[in-house]
């Protein structure tokens, strides 16, 4: 069994952790939310930065909660795609340190791929094939996960990302950032059912829809509408309820096609990846419909469903006992589709 060390800077927090197998050793997150907060989101520029201030202590920290030294690390894994690309060089100039001073492997790691294996954190017996409901600031996806590096989409969204369409409609609310923690707690106290929003379909010719496609955007459009409106009305904002009932179609509508994805392609498992898997109300539609299926559902930790490095070292590992390893020459890449990561490693 191998101990590696993680590092995560792809975009707003410093992460890094020791992973022995899926066994989590340490785990320090530094986050920069407080900074970007004032920006009302990522600043890349401001992101590298912190980073660079950050990852030393990070490392040094991680190494010494897990009571391993560098000595006792068997490789070094960092993500390196998809990201910002000054936050991904950051990593990616610690870890190559790490491995050319310690001469240690090194293993460049899709930041997807570390959503969908932190799965492992709660489910360490899980393995391929399943279905990854995938859903993060940058990414809404349905993922048939058929090996570890074998990854088919069978399902997208055509515009926002599920955690965008969150900080968007947070930002409408007049809410703080990160949206989707904001939107959660007060749909805690909100009606779901206060009002009817349109969950977004994607059309097809022949008045068909992809069953698995998602589209935020119009479901964000319709929030802004229904908030003029209201202002205009009785100037009372019921940020609660407008609150519950978005975060109700988002949940409904995630959960339909997560659902109807796995049976249509024999999949008995969902595994959910990303800041979203954090979501109360999805979390609940998920469960009850996969109960209701015959499904069963995964979903990681809750502090492992934002970034994180302790799931960069999951995925690690799987790469690292299959004999991938990548070149020293390894690049930060802003854009990879997960159906090319095995280009991060050598043949
Ligand atoms: O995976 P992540 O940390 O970063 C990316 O890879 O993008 O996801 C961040 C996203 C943000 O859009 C944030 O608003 C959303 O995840 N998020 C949530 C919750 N916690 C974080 N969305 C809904 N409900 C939550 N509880
Ligand atoms: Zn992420």
């Amino acid at each position: 069994m191998s101990t590696i060390l993680a590092i995560e800077t792809s975009c707003d927090e410093t992460a890094v952790a020791v992973i022995n197998n899926r066994t989590v050793c340490s785990s320090v997150v530094t986050s920069q939310i407080p900074i970007h907060k004032q920006y009302g989101g990522v600043v890349p520029e401001i992101a590298s930065r912190q980073h660079l201030e950050t990852i030393n202590s990070a490392i040094a920290l991680a190494l010494e909660q897990a009571q391993r030294p560098i000595t006792k690390i068997d490789a070094v894994a960092v993500t390196c795609a998809p990201g910002l690309v000054g936050a991904l060089m950051v990593g990616i100039c610690a870890a190559k340190t790490l491995a050319i001073l310690h001469n240690l492997p090194l293993i460049g790691v899709h930041h997807l791929e570390g959503h969908i294996y932190a799965n492992c954190l709660s489910e360490p017996s899980l393995e391929p094939p399943f279905l990854s409901l995938l859903v993060s600031g940058g990414h809404t996806s349905l993922i048939y996960v058929k090996d570890c590096g074998e990854y088919e989409t069978l399902g997208q969204t055509h515009d926002d990302a599920a955690g965008e369409a969150f900080d968007k409609v947070a930002r409408l609310l007049e809410l703080g950032y990160p949206g989707g923690p904001e939107i959660d707690k007060l749909a805690q106290i909100g009606n779901p059912q206060a009002f009817k929003l349109p969950e977004g379909k994607i059309s097809l010719a022949n008045n068909k829809f992809h069953p698995y496609d998602s589209s935020f955007s119009g479901l964000k459009t319709a929030v802004l509408r229904l908030v003029q409106k209201v202002k205009q009305d009785n100037g009372v904002f019921p940020v609660a309820d407008i609150a519950a009932s978005f975060q109700e179609t988002v949940a409904q509508s995630l959960t339909k096609r997560a659902i109807a994805c796995a049976i249509d392609f024999g999949l008995d498992t969902i595994a959910v990846g990303g800041g979203v898997a954090a979501n109360s109300g999805l979390r609940q539609h998920l469960q009850a419909a996969a109960k209701e299926h015959n499904l069963r559902v995964l979903f990681p930790p809750m502090k492992y469903c934002t970034d994180n490095a302790a799931m960069i070292g999951c995925a690690a590992a799987e790469h690292f006992n299959r004999g991938h390893t990548s070149p020293i020459t390894l690049a930060g890449r802003s854009r990879l589709l997960l159906t090319e990561v095995m280009q991060l490693y050598q043949q």
